[in-house]
C-alpha cells in the first residue's frame, strides 16, 4: 500500500487514462440532499446535476440518498434490495432501487423507519431546531452506504465512493478497516458543518471503539463525523480551488487546518459547475419572458414581473439589487442591511431578498422594507420559482459572503446577466472577474469584487457598479454579454471528478494518520 506521502496530486496536471477502457469505473455517489428531489442549499445542486452528467456522458454512477417521505413521492418501482441490521439501530434497514423522472439515473434510497419518514427539512425539525437524532439518522444512513459499497447490498459494486459532507463522513473511516474496499473521495462543501456531538453520542452508536482517537473520529474531546472524511478518504476535495487553499489556514479552517495541511497531497479543488438546463435564461420554465445574450429584451420583461410579484412599483430605469440565500452570519446579509442607508440614499435604485435563517435577520428585513416600501422587498421562506425570476429580473446580485466554499448564486448571476458583486473569497473569488478599467476594455470583467468583508468593502463595490450604470448603457450591456458569455457547465470539472476517482483509486490512503493535526 503506498504512503499517504507518496501520492503527489495535481488536478490539472494528471491525465490519466483508463487503465482498461473497456471497464468504466464504477462510481457510488452518496449525499444526504439532491436537487430537485431534495433540496435545502448547493449541496443538492451539485448531488443533482453532477453524477447527472457523469451519468449522461456514459459512466456507471448511482446516486444514494435517505428515503425522505418527499423524495418517495417523486420516484416510481421503489424495489427492496436488502433489509440490514446496523449497530445501534433498533429496526432495519432497507436498501431501495428506484427511478425518478426529474433526476434520470440509478437511484438507492435508504429507508429506516423512524429515521427519515419526517416531512420537510431533511435536518431540522418544525421547533426550527437541529432533530437531538441526527447523528444516529446519519450514522444509520453511513452503514448502509458502507454494506453497498461492499457489495452486501446489491450485485453491483461500486471501485469508488464519493462522500459529501459531514452526514456521509463516517463511511471512508469504517471503510479503511476493509481489507477489500472501494476507493473513497470525500468532498468538502463546508468545513463550518462539521456534523459534531458528544462523547456519549460515539458510544451510543457502537462504532469500533480505535476509532476514538485524535487520529480518528475525536475532534478536542467532542466526536465529528466530518473528520472521518478528511483523516481517512483516500482524496479530498472542496468545492473551489481558492477554498481548498483557505482550509488550511487557522482563519477558515475550523480547528481541522493542520491535520487538512498534512494532508495536502489528497487535497485538490474543484470548482463546482452548475446545471445548464435548469438554469437558462433562454428557456427557464420559472420565467415569463426568455431572453439571451443576442437580445435583452426578454430580461427587461422579467424584471418587470419581478417588481410587480414583490409589490414594488415597476421602475424599468430602476438598479435593482437582489440576493437570495440563507440568512446566517456565513453570506454576509448584514452587511447588506449595514449599506441599506447609503443604497438608499441614491437615486433609483432597489433592493429583493429572498431567504430565511436566523430570526434576527429576518426581522432586519422585515424592518426595512417597511422603512423603504417602494423600495425594499423580501420574502421570507424558501421558494425555488422566485429564485430564478430573481437571478433573471434583478441587475446586480450581491454576495458579500465571509467565506464562501465555492457558491452558485453568483454563477447562475453570470448566465443570467445579472451582475455579480462578490468578497473576494473562496469559489467568488475564482469565478468573478473584477471590472477594472483594463478588464472592462478588454472585456474580462463579469462583476465587481471586494477584499474586505465589512460594511465600507462592500460599499466601495457597489458604488462602482452605479459609477459604471450612470455611464452610457454600452458599458454596462457590454459588461453584461461578458457575464452572459461564461460557461461555467460541468463538463470540465466533471472530467476533474474523474481524474480524481481514477488517482484515488490507484494511490490508496494508509491509515490511520499521525497525530499531527493536534492542537499545537
Ligand atoms: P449554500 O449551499 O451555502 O446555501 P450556494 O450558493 O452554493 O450556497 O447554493 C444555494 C442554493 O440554494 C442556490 O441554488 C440558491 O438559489 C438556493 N437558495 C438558497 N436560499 C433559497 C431560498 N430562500 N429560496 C430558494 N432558493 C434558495
Ligand atoms: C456549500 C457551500 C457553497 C457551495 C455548496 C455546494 O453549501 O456553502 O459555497 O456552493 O456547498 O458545493
Amino acid at each position: 500500500m503506498a504512503s499517504p506521502k507518496s501520492a503527489a496530486f495535481s488536478v490539472s496536471a494528471v491525465r490519466y487514462l483508463p487503465r482498461d477502457p473497456v471497464i468504466a469505473v464504477k462510481i457510488l455517489f452518496a449525499s444526504s440532499e439532491a436537487a430537485p428531489l431534495i433540496k435545502t442549499g448547493g449541496l443538492a445542486d451539485v448531488a443533482g446535476s453532477l453524477p447527472r452528467t457523469l451519468h449522461d456522458q456514459g459512466d456507471d454512477v448511482r446516486l444514494v440518498l435517505p428515503a425522505y417521505p418527499g423524495v418517495l413521492k417523486q420516484v416510481s418501482s421503489a424495489t427492496l434490495v436488502a433489509e440490514l441490521q446496523v449497530p445501534a439501530h433498533g429496526g432495519p434497514v432497507r436498501v431501495l432501487t428506484a427511478q425518478a423522472k426529474v433526476l434520470p439515473l440509478p437511484l438507492y434510497l435508504i429507508e429506516a423507519p423512524g429515521l427519515f419518514d419526517r416531512p420537510g427539512n431533511p435536518y431540522v425539525g418544525e421547533d426550527g431546531n437541529d432533530y437531538p437524532d441526527n447523528a444516529q439518522r446519519f450514522a444509520a444512513f453511513c452503514h448502509a452506504i458502507v454494506a453497498l459499497a461492499l457489495g452486501q447490498a446489491d450485485s453491483w459494486r461500486p471501485d469508488v465512493v464519493h462522500c459529501n459532507d459531514w452526514q456521509t463522513g463516517l463511511v471512508p473511516a469504517l471503510l479503511s478497516k476493509e481489507w477489500q474496499r472501494p476507493a473513497t473521495v470525500f468532498t468538502i462543501h463546508n468545513l463550518a458543518y462539521q456534523g459534531q456531538f458528544d462523547r456519549a453520542t460515539f458510544d451510543a452508536l457502537q462504532l469500533p471503539a480505535d476509532l476514538w482517537s485524535p487520529d480518528g473520529l475525536e475532534f478536542y474531546g467532542q466526536f465529528a463525523f466530518i473528520k472521518g472524511g478528511v483523516a481517512f478518504a483516500d482524496m479530498i476535495n472542496t468545492v473551489s480551488p481558492t477554498y481548498a487553499a483557505e482550509i488550511c489556514r487557522p482563519e477558515l479552517g475550523y480547528g481541522l487546518d493542520g491535520l487538512l495541511r498534512y494532508r495536502s497531497d489528497r487535497l485538490v479543488g474543484i470548482l463546482n459547475g452548475i446545471d445548464n438546463q435548469v438554469w437558462d435564461p433562454a428557456g427557464d420554465s420559472h420565467l415569463p419572458a426568455h431572453y439571451d445574450g443576442t437580445d435583452l429584451t426578454g430580461k427587461t420583461k422579467c424584471k418587470a414581473a419581478l417588481q410587480t410579484r414583490l409589490g414594488l412599483p415597476n421602475a424599468p430605469n430602476s438598479v435593482l439589487f437582489g440576493h437570495i440565500g440563507r440568512l446566517v452570519p456565513q453570506k454576509g446579509v448584514d452587511l447588506i442591511i449595514d449599506i441599506l442607508p447609503t443604497l438608499m440614499a441614491q437615486p433609483g435604485t432597489q433592493l429583493v431578498v429572498l431567504g430565511s435563517g436566523d430570526a434576527n435577520l429576518e426581522a432586519a428585513l422585515r424592518t426595512a422594507t417597511r422603512e423603504y416600501p417602494d423600495r425594499v422587498a423580501a420574502h421570507i421562506g424558501y421558494d425555488e420559482g422566485l429564485a430564478h425570476l430573481m437571478e433573471a429580473g434583478s441587475d446586480v446580485f450581491l454576495m458579500p459572503s465571509r467565506f464562501e466554499p465555492c457558491g452558485l448564486n453568483q454563477m447562475y448571476s453570470l448566465r443570467y446577466g445579472t451582475v455579480p458583486v462578490v468578497h473576494k473569497t473562496g469559489g467568488l473569488a475564482d469565478t468573478v472577474v473584477d471590472a477594472s478599467s483594463r478588464a472592462l476594455l478588454d472585456g474580462s470583467a463579469t462583476g465587481f469584487v471586494f477584499d474586505h468583508p465589512d460594511s465600507d468593502g462592500l460599499w466601495w463595490a457597489v458604488d462602482r457598479a452605479l459609477e459604471l450604470r450612470r455611464r452610457p448603457s454600452v458599458w454596462w450591456e457590454k459588461l453584461v454579454r461578458s457575464c452572459m458569455r461564461q460557461d461555467n457547465g460541468w463538463h470540465v470539472s466533471a472530467e476533474r471528478y474523474r481524474e480524481l476517482y481514477r488517482f484515488a483509486l490507484d494511490n490508496p490512503a494508509a491509515a490511520p494518520i499521525p497525530e499531527i493535526h493536534k492542537k499545537p
